[in-house]
């Protein structure tokens, strides 16, 4: 396979007992591309992202990574192999601070030279927090508090700054700007097109149509566990009605016909 395909998925399956929560998603991206995934409430999007970085291990199907077929046992193998994501459900861990959690598996160390000892350099760390979490503007009164004790915005612009920080192979962000206000929203919006401009793909799973419409070349759209539409919304003439008329079911690609 193309060392062009960031990332494809072909019959991608997950069924928690009789709940088909993802069913046979094939599923392609180019480098560079910005793909949305939409959807109503338990369409299935989240699902399609933890069978891809290896938080739940699906029912069936294969997912390939720049060619390389793929099958991670855990989120922190997924990171490693270059794919940082946002969670929904976000996995911080409550009780390390925010630059620890910044670099949890990506520590910088210090004096290096000096053996086999690890000294890590807090220093570069907290600068490179600061430096991250500026790029989300979000206030956070002391990056020495644990996580525990922050609002349900100030989390989510920690997992944000992570991206922001790391370049990877691979962003994906399920619902990133959910708990956050109008100004922390436009900046995480603009970290997005930086990663445009860097050539980084992207998934991003948002509600909201504006946000999509502004960001991203395609659209898919998933409706109960299954991906209905495929929308070059960059190329073709789509627009913001055409696309909930999909999510409703009210449309549909003759392509994804069987999935009404
Ligand atoms: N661990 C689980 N056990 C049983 N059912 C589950 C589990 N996780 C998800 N589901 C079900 O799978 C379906 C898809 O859920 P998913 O979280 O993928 O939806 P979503 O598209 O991300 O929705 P939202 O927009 O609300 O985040 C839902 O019907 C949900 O109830
Ligand atoms: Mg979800």
């Amino acid at each position: 396979m193309s060392e062009e395909i960031v990332l494809k998925t072909e019959d991608l399956t997950k069924h928690y007992g009789g709940v088909h929560a993802l069913e046979g998603a094939n599923f392609e991206m180019k480098k560079g591309e910005h793909v949305a995934i939409m959807g109503d409430n338990g369409a299935g999007k989240s699902t399609f992202v933890r069978q891809i970085t290896g938080v739940e291990q699906r029912t069936r199907g294969k997912v390939w990574l720049y060619g390389e077929e793929v099958s991670f046992i855990g989120p922190l193998e997924a990171r490693e192999a270059g794919i940082e994501t946002v969670f929904q459900t976000l996995a911080l861990a409550d009780d390390l601070d925010v630059p620890d959690n910044l670099f949890l598996g990506r520590e910088i160390t210090k004096w290096d030279w000096l053996g086999p000892f690890r000294f890590l350099d807090y220093k570069a760390m907290r600068q490179a927090t600061l430096e991250g979490l500026e790029k989300t503007a979000v206030k956070i009164p002391n990056i020495r508090n644990t996580i525990r004790n922050m609002s349900g915005g100030q989390r989510q612009c920690v997992a944000i700054a992570r991206t922001a920080t790391f370049h990877s192979r691979l962003t994906i962000m399920d619902e990133p700007t959910a708990a956050l206000g109008v100004q922390e929203t436009a900046q995480v919006e603009n970290i997005i097109r930086t990663l445009k401009e860097a050539g980084e793909p992207l998934i991003l799973i948002s509600h909201n149509m504006r946000q999509v419409m502004d960001l991203v070349d395609r659209i898919i759209v998933f409706r109960r566990g299954r991906i209905c539409a495929n929308l070059d919304i960059k190329s073709e003439d789509i627009s913001g009605e055409d696309v909930v008329g999909y999510i409703t079911g009210a449309k549909t690609q003759p392509e994804y016909s069987d999935a009404a």
